[in-house]
């Protein structure tokens, strides 16, 4: 009998899971307060803990250390890039756009001074090139380089996604959990499940349950303008702030950012903060604004990264009565560009848990291939 599994959470880590196990022949049901739905829809107040809308999302290679930190998230980034690229090139709607990237840094550490085209290359990042002095916007920029990537607009993306998976016959349920035990306890038939077992729940909730004291969130304000931006930029200031943009294409404007502020619940934008970060942008990237010569804002944006001390937690548990839980949470920053890479751990997690290793997380090699 095939397995069924759970999955809570329908922000882009449990959708990509859940198409993932699918693929690995397991029956599939999606359990969450939030569902993707048209951005304009999208709640600012009552759905703020429901990240997925606010993100940006595109992907910036994040270089690893010598030492290896960032290791396995550069793996992940990898998996996910070449699933982007299949998925863009047989779905024109899904949402995702190939294009540049940049980055400019004033005070670049040593893992970016260190990435010469041969270090680029060791790390596979596609397309990089070293930019020259005189390709800089100012001289505060001390490091620069081109690469090619990918960038997305997030809820028609994750709209595509909850599609094929009700398409392939994932069922859904629309709830609000208080415990993740509570889904045990829960007859299976209400589940979607034949009968049997739930073989594992997959806790994909980004930060919606308590209990682990390593969570925390990093708020993010971010404007999104109409203006369309042909690349993604990213500037690392030497003071520690950033400005980025981020083009969602398919109407969905660009995302110009953005702040990293750690524990900080507050709601309400800040019109001098988008005032900064518009100008701030403007000066690193004068193409934004186009013909038009100007922006027009559409609005401001508060999200809060789901982040945690030590890196995502991607790893199973046995709770208390038995049940066999998969977390994949804590994705702060970078849920998009890693969720590919972490919804195939996670189908190995699980398999790995029901062929009898401790803890799900040996690897196995009957896990099925990725079809698209
Ligand atoms: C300003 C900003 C910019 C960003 N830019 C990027 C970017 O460029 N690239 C990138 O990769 N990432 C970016 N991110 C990060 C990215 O958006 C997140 O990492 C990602 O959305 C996290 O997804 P998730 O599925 O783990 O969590 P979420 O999207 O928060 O989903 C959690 C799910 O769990 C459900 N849930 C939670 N609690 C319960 C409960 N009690 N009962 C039932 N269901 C529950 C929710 O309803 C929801 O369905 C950005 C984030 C912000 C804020
Ligand atoms: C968001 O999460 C926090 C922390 O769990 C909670 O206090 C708050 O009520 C939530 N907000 C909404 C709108 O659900
Ligand atoms: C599930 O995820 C949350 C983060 O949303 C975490 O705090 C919690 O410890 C995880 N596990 C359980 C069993 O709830
Ligand atoms: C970048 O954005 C910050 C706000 O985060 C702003 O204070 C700063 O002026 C901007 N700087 C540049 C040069 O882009």
């Amino acid at each position: 009998m095939p397995r069924q599994v759970l999955v809570i959470g329908a922000g882009v880590t449990g959708l990509s899971c859940a198409i993932r196990l699918q693929e690995a022949g397991c029956i599939v049901t999606i359990l969450a307060k939030d569902f993707p739905a048209p951005f304009p829809t999208i709640d600012p107040l009552a759905q703020i803990n429901y990240t997925s809308p606010w993100g940006g999302a595109h992907n910036r290679w994040v270089v690893p250390s010598p030492s290896g930190e960032n290791a396995r998230e550069h793996a992940f980034a990898l998996a996910t890039f070449s699933r982007m690229r299949a998925l863009a090139e047989s779905e024109p709607s899904v949402g995702i756009t190939f294009m540049k990237g940049i980055e400019y840094l004033e005070a670049p550490p040593a893992e970016y001074t260190s990435l010469t085209p041969h270090r680029a290359a060791e790390l596979q990042l596609p397309g990089f090139r070293l930019l020259g002095k005189e390709e800089f916007p100012d001289d505060k920029i001390t490091w620069g380089c081109e690469y090619d990537t990918w960038s997305l607009n997030p809820m028609v993306y994750c709209s595509f996604l909850l599609g094929r998976f009700t398409f392939r016959g994932g069922q859904i349920r629309k709830r609000e959990l208080k415990d993740i035990k509570e889904v045990f306890a829960l007859p299976l038939g209400e589940l979607g499940f034949e009968a049997g077992r739930i073989d594992a729940v997959v806790n994909a909730s980004g930060y919606g349950f308590g209990g682990d004291p390593n969570m925390f969130i990093t708020k993010g304000q971010t404007c999104l303008v109409a203006n369309e931006c042909d690349v993604t930029v990213t500037r690392q200031n030497a003071d520690g702030s950033w400005n980025f943009s981020v083009p969602r294409g398919f109407n969905g404007g660009t995302i110009i950012g953005g702040t990293k502020d750690v524990d900080d619940w507050n709601t309400k934008p800040s019109i001098e903060i988008r005032e900064k970060l518009l100008a701030g942008f403007r000066a690193t990237y004068p193409k934004i604004l186009g013909e038009a010569g100007e922006y027009r804002v559409l609005a401001d944006i508060v999200g809060r990264r789901p982040t945690r001390k030590g890196g995502p937690r991607i790893e199973g548990e046995v709770v208390s009565g038995g049940g066999f839980v998969m977390h994949a949470y804590g994705l702060g920053g970078r849920g998009y560009e890693l969720s590919w890479g972490v919804a195939e751990e996670v189908v190995k997690g699980v398999d790995g848990h029901l062929k009898g290793h401790p803890k799900g997380r040996v690897a196995s090699e009957t896990v099925a291939k990725c079809h698209l």
